[in-house]
Formats: structure tokens, C-alpha cells, sequence
């Protein structure tokens, strides 16, 4: 455990945010170029800009008109003397190809089309998707040779046994870091706590911070100065009067490579204590743009309430921009199940519920939240809160006529138990109406991460991957900052957090999600083998479905949602097999942008 503890005091990583990358280097290509023809210093600069910009345009309309099919000569560039840009941009060419095929095979397309209408219920029944047309035994085969040892240096398909996900060569607990493991907080603990105190082998400081830590665990108030005293009375308190909850029990079980083990038994009993438990208090959340409430259970147990706002077949407005759509209640109970699933295990449990407002909101609630509540002309309880997005009266949540639905995310530590630490995307999306971020602009833009810690080495970049493979099939387009526990250093899985933006849009697959995966061209193989696994066998809609209908306000999402997680897997494959036929057959970039 000393271990831990070491590795605890590690430095933690620093912001990183991909570097913003130079252009100088290809400027001076043009220059060179452009030297014999132009002598002013104004002129050469003002036309090596000229070029850039054009450049940039032609990028900038290949992206914009995609999808109408016009067809930009990319390789026009080819005359200007551009010979150092020869990774070419992944995302844009398989995007490009993606699209010209898409009037011919059902193989593969980007699949769009306009909802059947606002409210119907057409297509709600579960349907059973045909048996595959094409089973990917190219990639079945990759799979199967790296088991058995081959293919091992496959720089697309990442074998386990290069894979710390994988390899796990450590994978300690924050219990374990803290010292505290769950079993020490049930009455068995007792003589081990006990003896650990009584050696008093520890410096004062220990068991200030230690001391710290339990009171945030047990809430207990603390007033006493003498430490080792505190230290003490504090195991007596515990050990004799509280027990710690199934939540606290899970939280101290978090471990570096994963949020919770596979058929981790407590998953199972937080989802019925925020099922079931009495809510006690009820508080908005400050900040954030929309409604969310923070609920508290009995021993300290929080949640992070989400209210319905519509129907599960409202989609998202064509004229939203992601950044400014509603969070759906249902996106989160079904994106934790999705993520359990696909076996990332890196989303905190979440459930659906349904409150009675008067009893469990109104009543239990204080302060100005309170004042926002009113009875609609339909007769329906509503309140809109406070925040900077729809907390308004035209954007009032309302219930039915006074219960709601709603989804409970269990809270993830606090940060006196495990700070995190926030990290910029490397592909975050611009925010700005008109502006395009870096990823969109650069062809090479993985090589620039790449080379950036910490995505240069160990599992962060593949995590990134799997992320936006997870988003991808989502639909969740949010994905503007991401987090890791701080105490794991950098070798640490990535928490897929706040998934309220997923599924907003049922017939519509938004391929640039999958822009670090179609850029950098790599995947784990786990992950390519648990897509292969849904593809060929039971599909994953089933599974998901299945999967929730053990939530409390099943059905949780809308037949379509499901049928897209289907078809956005062989999108997925496809990419993977786009990747893998580059590799093994490098064309000309002249030819591969005419294939
Ligand atoms: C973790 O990543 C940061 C980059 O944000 C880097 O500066 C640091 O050296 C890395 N730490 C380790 C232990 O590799
Ligand atoms: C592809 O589809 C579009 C409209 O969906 C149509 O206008 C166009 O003619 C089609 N092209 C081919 C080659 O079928
Ligand atoms: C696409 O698939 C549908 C059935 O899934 C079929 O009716 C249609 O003919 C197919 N279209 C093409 C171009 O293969
Ligand atoms: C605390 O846990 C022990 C053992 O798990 C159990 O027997 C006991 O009833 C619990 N006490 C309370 C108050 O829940
Ligand atoms: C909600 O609670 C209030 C107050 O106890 C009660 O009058 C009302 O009937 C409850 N609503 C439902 C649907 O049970």
C-alpha cells in the first residue's frame, strides 16, 4: 500500500492542451517555391499568405459541401509544390468516400433522413436487424492472429499485451491510496483500526489529513484539537454508528483503470438506493447552464438529478447548435448502460425515477428555487429554477400533473476524497458559430497530438479513441473537456461524464465525432472486438434494451436511437477497415483521392 501511496505523490500531469501547430514550416515550403518569381519581401509574404488561404478554403469547402457531393480536386495541390503534407487528412477522405457511396450500397452511408414526424410513434416497435451482409472477417482475423501472437506490431489494431487497459501492471484503489479500504468502515474493521491507531507510528500531519478525510466520509463533526484524541473517538463514532453506504463503499472501490469491476454487485445496489431511498433535501445546482438538482439521500448519499423536459421521440431542433440543446434525462440512464455494455466502465451509475414534485421537491427544497414554482393552465405543478439556459417560464419543467421523471446520477467523490483533474479535448469542437477548430483545419492534426504529452505514450490517446467511438454511437457532440482522477497520474482511464446531449438525433450519424479515431487511425483491440462481437452476434440494441429494462422508467430511449447504435457500429468497422486497406495498400494520394 506504501506503494500507492508513492505513486500517489507523483506529479500529477499539467495542462496540456495540444499545441497549436506552427504553419511557419509549411510557409517557407511556399516561399521556397514562389523565390525564383518574386523578390520583394512584401510580395513574397503577402503571396505564401495567398496560397495558405486558399488552401485552407479548398479544405474549408470540401468540408462544408461534402455532403452535397461537389468535388474539390484535392489533389490540385499537388501543383502548388505541396509534397510536405502527405498524411492527408483521414477524417476528410474517408468522410469524402464515405459520402460517394452512400447514393450506391446500404454497406455504408452517412444516414440521414428527416424523422418520420415530431410525435409519432412510427418505427417504436424493436425490430431485429437482418443478419450482416458483411461479417469483417478482414478484421476478425486480425483479431485472431494478434491471440495467438501475430500481427503484433498492427500499428491500426492495438494488441492487448500493449495495452495497459489491459496489462494493468498496477491498478490500485483510492481506498487503497487513502488507506481506507471499504471493509475498514463496516464494524469487522474495528481491531484493524484500531491497532493502526493505537501504534500512533504516524506523524501528527498523517492523521490530520487522514482525520480529514473521514469526517468528509462519515460527516462528523469534529471539534477537538488533539489529533491522536480525534483519531480515536473518530473509530469509535464509525465503527459503532455508521456504516458506510453502498455509494461510499463504491467510491472508495474506484480504481485506476476503471470506474468499477466487471459484475461489480454494488452498481446494482446504488441504482436501488437512488431508486428507492427517501430524498431528504433537494438544492440547484449552482452553475451550468441548464436545471440540474442535486439530491440528498440518507447517509450522505448525492445525486445528480436531470429532469424530463419532453417526450423520448423529440429530437434535437435541426437549427440547435449541440452546444445550445436540451440534456435529456433519458441520454444519461442510457449512455451508462451503453458504457457498462460496451465494457469501458468509466460512467457513474445512473437511473431513472419518477418524483411526486410536492413531496419530494417542493417540500424538500429551500431558497429562491422556490419562488420559480407555479401551477401551468393545464393544471400541471411546473418550476423553471435558475440558470442561463431556459430557466424560464417558457421553458418551465413540468410534471404530470405533479410527478416528474427524471434521471439520478450517483456523485462521483468528493474532491476532499479524490480530486480530478479537467483536460482540454485535443478534439473540442469550436463553440463559435462560424469558426472551425484546429482538427478540422490540419490533415496531420494527429501527429501534432501525438507527439504532445501525455497522449505520446501509454493509454490516454486510445482512451480518447474509445471515447469518441462511444460518443459516435451517442450521438453526444459535447465533448468539450474530459476528466481523470489527479491521484492516478496519467496512466488512468478517462471518466465518460455528462452524457445529456447524446441521442438528440435518431436518423442522422455525425461522422466527426469519429475524427480522433478516423485520424489517428488506431484502436484498441478490445474495443474492435467488442464491436465485431455485436455485429456478428446479438445486436447491441438488443443488448442495450434489454439491459434497461430493468430501469424504473423503462422504456428508457426510442426505438430509432437503438436501430442507430446498429448501424453506426459498421460506420465504425468501415473506418477500421479503411484504415487497415491504407496501411497495406499505400495508393498515391493523387489516385486514393479519386477512388
Ligand atoms: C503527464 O502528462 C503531462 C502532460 O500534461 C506531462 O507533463 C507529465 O510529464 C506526465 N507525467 C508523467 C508521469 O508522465
Ligand atoms: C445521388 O443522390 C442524389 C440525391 O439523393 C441524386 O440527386 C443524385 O443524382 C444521385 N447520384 C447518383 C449517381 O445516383
Ligand atoms: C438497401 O437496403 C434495402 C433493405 O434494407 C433494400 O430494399 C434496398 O434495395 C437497398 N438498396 C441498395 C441500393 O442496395
Ligand atoms: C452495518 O453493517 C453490518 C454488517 O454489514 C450490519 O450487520 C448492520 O446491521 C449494519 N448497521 C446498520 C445500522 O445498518
Ligand atoms: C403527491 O403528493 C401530494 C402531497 O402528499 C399528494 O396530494 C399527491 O396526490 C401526490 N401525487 C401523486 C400522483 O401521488
Amino acid at each position: 500500500m506504501r506503494r500507492w501511496r508513492r505513486a500517489k505523490r507523483s506529479p500529477t500531469p499539467d495542462h496540456a492542451p495540444a499545441h497549436a501547430p506552427s504553419d511557419t514550416a509549411q510557409r517557407r515550403q511556399y516561399a521556397r517555391t514562389m523565390n525564383m518569381k518574386l523578390k520583394e519581401r512584401l510580395a513574397l509574404a503577402l503571396s505564401a499568405f495567398l496560397v495558405l488561404f486558399t488552401l485552407m478554403l479548398i479544405v474549408d469547402i470540401q468540408m462544408d459541401y461534402g455532403i452535397s457531393g461537389h468535388r474539390v480536386p484535392l489533389h490540385g495541390r499537388v501543383k502548388i509544390g505541396d509534397d510536405t503534407d502527405k498524411g492527408r487528412s483521414a477524417y476528410i477522405e474517408f468522410r469524402k468516400r464515405f459520402l460517394q457511396k452512400s447514393n450506391g450500397s446500404n454497406g455504408s452511408r452517412e444516414y440521414e433522413q428527416s424523422a418520420p414526424s415530431e410525435t409519432s410513434g412510427g418505427d417504436a416497435e424493436p425490430r431485429t436487424p437482418a443478419t450482416p451482409a458483411d461479417r469483417f472477417e478482414d478484421l476478425q482475423r486480425i483479431l485472431v492472429f494478434q491471440l495467438q501472437g501475430k500481427a503484433d506490431d498492427n500499428p491500426v489494431v492495438v494488441p492487448p499485451h500493449r495495452d495497459l487497459n489491459v496489462l494493468r501492471p498496477e491498478n490500485p484503489t483510492i481506498g487503497e491510496m487513502e488507506d481506507l479500504e471499504p471493509r475498514l468502515l463496516s464494524i469487522q474493521c474495528r481491531t484493524v483500526a484500531w491497532s493502526a491507531a493505537a501504534t500512533n507510528s504516524r506523524p501528527p500531519m498523517y492523521h490530520a489529513a487522514k482525520t480529514n478525510t473521514l469526517r468528509k466520509i462519515f460527516h462528523v463533526n469534529l471539534d477537538i484539537n488533539d489529533q491522536s484524541v480525534i483519531f480515536e473517538s473518530l473509530i469509535r463514532v464509525v465503527c459503532y454508528s455508521v456504516n458506510a453506504s453502498n455509494l461510499e463503499k463504491f467510491q472508495l472501490k474506484i480504481a485506476q483503470h476503471e470506474l468499477y469491476e466487471d459484475g461489480e454487485p454494488l452498481v446494482g445496489a446504488i441504482l436501488r438506493d437512488m431508486t428507492f431511498e427517501p430524498i431528504l433535501h433537494v438544492e440547484q445546482k449552482e452553475g451550468g447552464t441548464q436545471l440540474k438538482l442535486i439530491i440528498d439521500y440518507p447517509n450522505g448519499v448525492q445525486a445528480l438529478f436531470k429532469p424530463m423536459r419532453f417526450a423520448r421521440d423529440v429530437q434535437t431542433l435541426p437549427n440547435h447548435f449541440y452546444f445550445s440543446d436540451y440534456e435529456r434525462h433519458n441520454a444519461e440512464i442510457a449512455a451508462f448502460h451503453l458504457d457498462r455494455i460496451l465494457g469501458f466502465r468509466r460512467a457513474m451509475p445512473v437511473v431513472g425515477r419518477v418524483v411526486n414534485m410536492t413531496t419530494e421537491i417542493y417540500d424538500v427544497t429551500e431558497g429562491d428555487i422556490l419562488k420559480t414554482f407555479f401551477v401551468s393552465p393545464a393544471n400541471n405543478f411546473c418550476f423553471h429554477g435558475k440558470c442561463s439556459y431556459y430557466c424560464d417560464t417558457g421553458h418551465a419543467i413540468c410534471g404530470n400533473p405533479d410527478m416528474l421523471e427524471g434521471s439520478f446520477a450517483a456523485f462521483l467523490p468528493t474532491s476532499d476524497l479524490a480530486e480530478r483533474k479537467v483536460w482540454r479535448h485535443p478534439w473540442r469542437r469550436s463553440y463559435h458559430k462560424r469558426r472551425k477548430a484546429q482538427w478540422e483545419l490540419q490533415s496531420d492534426y494527429c501527429d501534432t497530438v501525438r507527439s504532445t504529452p501525455p497522449y505520446d505514450s501509454g493509454r490516454r490517446l486510445l482512451d480518447l479513441i474509445d471515447m469518441s467511438i462511444f460518443d459516435f454511437l451517442t450521438g453526444n457532440m459535447d465533448r468539450h473537456h474530459y476528466e481523470t482522477f489527479k491521484m492516478f497520474g496519467n496512466e488512468t482511464f478517462t471518466l465518460h461524464l455528462d452524457q445529456g446531449r447524446a441521442f438528440g438525433k435518431a436518423f442522422h450519424d455525425e461522422l466527426s465525432i469519429l475524427a480522433p479515431l478516423l485520424q489517428c487511425c488506431t484502436v484498441r483491440h478490445t474495443t474492435l472486438a467488442v464491436l465485431l462481437k455485436f455485429h456478428n452476434g446479438v445486436p447491441l440494441s438488443k443488448v442495450l434494451r434489454d439491459s434497461m429494462k430493468a430501469d424504473p422508467v423503462n422504456p428508457v430511449l426510442w426505438e430509432p436511437h437503438l436501430a442507430a447504435l446498429d448501424r453506426r457500429i459498421v460506420t465504425i468497422l468501415d473506418a477500421i477497415r479503411k484504415c487497415i486497406d491504407k496501411l497495406e495498400n499505400p495508393l498515391p494520394n493523387e489516385i486514393n483521392a479519386v477512388v
